[in-house]
Order: structure tokens, then sequence, then C-alpha cells
């Protein structure tokens, strides 16, 4: 394709807005994902000329990819060009669960057990080869797809080195990179090989512009390039925030579907009423049951509320969703039996026969998650470390009658909720415990307004202005 007939916005990511799966029949059945790229994408409008590349994740998108040559059909993907690549599944599995997350998130989450983990020996190096292959296989796609002066907006840690090999191709374009992640202080960051923070932090840079969630992981962006790279690198206009919130007119329009009401009925039916005949109260949970989400330590202090104030037992229920989440991972495979097990633990220990302390479920469905919000009367929201979390902003925008939040201050969603939530040390079980019993016994009319509160602070930045905001700082 000649440079002037490409696209004027590309977005790349590792995961793109649609999935494959190849049926016995052989027939390709796509499943078009959600998240805050696909509806800030859609504030650009259908006539934008934007392409979004994006890797084949699974068996069904890599044949997805042989029969369509990558092109994928506007008909799985909601009108949405899009270019995924088929790159070699070893070299892929080396990238994103060998370096992308088994040492990246781990870095920026800070989820190493230090005394013997990290050690990065010739396996890693060998791994780190692919990585760098991936990101080149996404420079020389978008470079092919990038019409003369293009804006591109590269997302993640998958896709660290992409700015700098992009900038190499075509030095016309402009080329923002945006993490969703926390970012490492630099004593943290410092774990990595000296050769290999560098190439991170200058592949980052090869970018026009570097934006964050939050104002923290920013700052820590620059102490780690200064600690790094040397003191005035990067300038501070090279680096920029744009906090990302909820999609209320999508969620509040969802939220009120049959499908999801039939899930309320469902959820009500089997938390049921209290020994005196009231409805029990929920403290409600949804995330990927991942490391850094800090669902153990959350049923701990659940069972320390049971424990120490025994008024809550038999009148309040822990809905904990924990969808399935990098299970190529032994240690996410190993975690997510640990939550059943602790689930389970606390369940025998103090259930009753009409009274299942926690109710954990672990299929992936969004319109119980959205009903489960509807009734929360608490949302518990823990993590070790987020980037943002959209389910603490989520719960609120949806919730029927108004729901407490306890937050992790190590959210990046706390800069902006912190005020109305009731804030949480994620290590600290027995004052996580302490802030359970808070919330569900904060009045009904102060929760209702605090719940109002979040959900209007947590709607200021929806993904649509996130999306133009950071094409309108490119321009600049
Ligand atoms: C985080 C990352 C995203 C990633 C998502 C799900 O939010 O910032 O880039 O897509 O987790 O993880 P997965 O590995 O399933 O794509």
């Amino acid at each position: 394709m000649a440079v002037t007939e490409g696209a004027r916005i590309l977005v790349a990511s590792n995961r793109g807005p649609v999935s494959y799966t190849v049926e016995e029949s052989g027939a390709l059945v796509a499943r078009r994902g959600g998240g805050g790229l696909v509806s800030g994408l859609s504030a650009i409008g259908p006539d934008a000329d934007a392409v979004w590349v994006c890797a084949a994740l699974s068996e069904g998108d890599r044949e997805a990819v042989r029969r369509t040559g990558g092109a994928l059909d506007t008909a799985d993907t909601g009108g949405q060009r899009v270019r995924m690549l088929g790159i070699d599944p070893g070299v892929y599995a080396d990238a994103y669960n060998g370096v992308a997350n088994s040492v990246l998130w781990f870095v920026h989450h800070m989820l190493y057990q230090t005394p013997l983990e990290p050690a990065f020996g010739r396996e890693f190096r060998r791994q780190w080869a692919s990585y760098e292959a991936y990101n080149q296989a996404f420079a020389k796609a978008l470079a092919e797809e990038a019409a003369q002066g293009a804006a591109v907006l590269v997302q993640d840690y998958h896709l660290a080195l992409t700015p700098r090999m992009l900038r190499g191709l075509r030095p016309d374009l402009r080329i923002g990179h945006f993490s969703h992640t926390p970012w490492a202080p630099p004593e943290y960051f410092g774990l990595l090989p000296d050769d290999i923070a560098a190439q991170l932090l200058g592949g980052i840079l090869g970018a026009d512009r570097a934006a964050f969630l939050t104002r923290r992981w920013a700052d820590a962006f620059t102490d780690c390039c200064h600690a790094v790279l040397g003191p005035g690198i990067p300038s501070g206009e090279r680096v920029g925030v744009h906090g990302l919130g909820a999609d209320a007119e999508f969620l509040r329009e969802r939220a009120h579907r049959p499908d999801v009401d039939e899930w309320l009925a469902v959820l009500r039916e089997q938390i049921g009423s209290a020994p005196d005949g009231t409805p029990r109260r929920t403290i409600v949970r949804v995330d990927r049951t991942e490391l850094s989400k800090n669902i153990v330590r959350g049923l701990l202090a659940y069972e320390e509320l049971l424990r120490s104030r025994p008024e809550w037992r038999e009148r309040v229920v822990h809905v904990a969703f924990a969808y399935p989440s990098r299970q190529d991972l032994a240690v996410y495979r190993a975690y997510t039996a640990e939550v059943r097990r602790v689930a389970e633990e606390i369940n025998s220990r103090y259930g009753t026969p009409d009274w299942t302390p926690v109710e954990l479920h672990v299929k992936d469905d969004f319109a119980r998650s959205l009903a489960a919000y509807r009734m929360a009367d608490v949302a518990l929201v823990n993590p070790i470390r987020d980037g943002m979390n959209l389910v603490a902003k989520e719960v609120p925008v949806v919730s029927d009658e108004g729901c407490a939040l306890v937050l992790s201050r190590e959210a990046g969603a706390h800069e902006e909720l912190g005020e109305d939530a009731v804030t949480v040390n994620p290590y600290d079980v027995v004052g996580t415990a302490a802030a359970l019993h808070e919330a569900l016994s904060m009045p009904a009319p102060e929760r209702a307004e605090r719940s109002k509160a979040l959900a209007a602070r947590a709607t200021a930045l929806p993904p649509g202005q996130w999306f133009l905001d950071q094409l309108a700082a490119l321009e600049a």
C-alpha cells in the first residue's frame, strides 16, 4: 500500500476489539470485546479512517488471519478497520507470557517475592529477543498502514519498544504511547537488567508523548528516566496524564436490559434474607482473577469481619466474581486455586444451612456483573496496585440505591475517588475488615449521597474524551 493511501489515525494494542473461535463445523465465530479503547475510538466516528492493529491471541485468531490476510471482516468488528497480526505462536508466547505478563506486569505492580524472584538468566534473554520481534512486527504493520503524518496511539507494556522502532521506519508520524498500568518507582524498576531498563524507557521515549492514567505513574516514569538515562530526559511536556472514566451512557443503558434484570432476581434469591426477614446486605467485588487485584486478602478481611463482628453473621453475603485470566501462567492458576480454597474455607467455617457467606463465581458474565453492581451495598476494590481500576468507577454509576466504596489507596482511581470512598491499605487485612464494617454501617442517606458524588467524578472523563484529548495533545 502506498503511504498516502493509509489511515490518518492508528491504534496499536496487544488485545484487539474482537476474538475468534473455530467451531467444529470449521466456521469462525467472532466475539467482540469492550473496554476504554473500544468506546474511545467510537468517539471519532465511523468516517475517521482509523485502523486498529492488534495481535492474534489464539488459534481461532490465527485462523482468522489465515483466511483474511489479517484485514478482518468489518462485519465482525462493528465497522472498525482492524489489522490482526499472525505472529508465530512461539514468539508470541515468549513476548506475551514470558516478558509482558511475567516480567513487565510484575515490575509495574511490584508483585515479585524478591528473595527468589526475579532471576534474569538466559531463558529471559531468549524471551526478550521474541519481545523485540513482536514489537518489530507491530512497528512494521503500523508503518505500512499509516498515511503521511498520521497519528499513532500505541498502548501499554506489551508494546514499549514499538514507538522507537516505528520512529525509525516512519519519522513523519506523530506517535503517542499510553500506559494502562501503574509505573514502578526507580528502586523497583531497577530490578531489571540495566540494558533492558534503558531499552524499555528509550522505546517509549521514541514516541512524541508518553501518557499515563495518573500523575503518580507519570512522575514514576520520569523518575525512572532520570535514574536510568540521566537528568533532563524526558522534558516535561513529553509526559502527559489522561485519566480514564466510566462510560456512563453505555453502562446505564446496558445495566437496564432484561438479561440484567433477570440476573438481579437470581442473585437476590441466592443471597436471601437475614433471620429478621430483611434482605441480606451485599459486599460485591468483580475482577479478573489477577494477582494484583488482591482477592485473597479481600476474602481474609471478610472472614475477619465475620470473626470480630459477629452481628454481621447471616446478615451479609460477599458476592465475589473472579473471572479467569492468563491461565497459561502457573502462578495465575495457583492463585485461582487459592481464591477458591479460601472462599470454601470461610463457607465451611461460618456457613449455616441457609446462609452461604461467600458466593464465588468464576464464569465470566457481563450481564451478571452489572446486576451485582446494581445491588451492591458495598463495593470492595482493594488492589495491591492498579493503573486506574474501572470497577471502582462503574459500580456507583449503575448502583440502584447507592453503594459505599471500599477502595485501596494504591489504585489510580483513588486520586479521583478517595474523598468519598472508605480508604484501605491493601495489605492491612484487619484494617480492611474495619473498613467493611464502616461501609456496611454507613447510614443510607450518607451512602446515597457519597455514591452520587463518586458517580459524578467517575464519569467526568468519559472514554471518548480520553481518546480525543490524546489526539489533541499529539497535534499540539
Ligand atoms: C490490563 C492491561 C491490558 C490488558 C488487560 C487484560 O488492563 O493494561 O492491556 O488487555 O489487563 O489482560 P489480558 O492479558 O487478558 O489482555
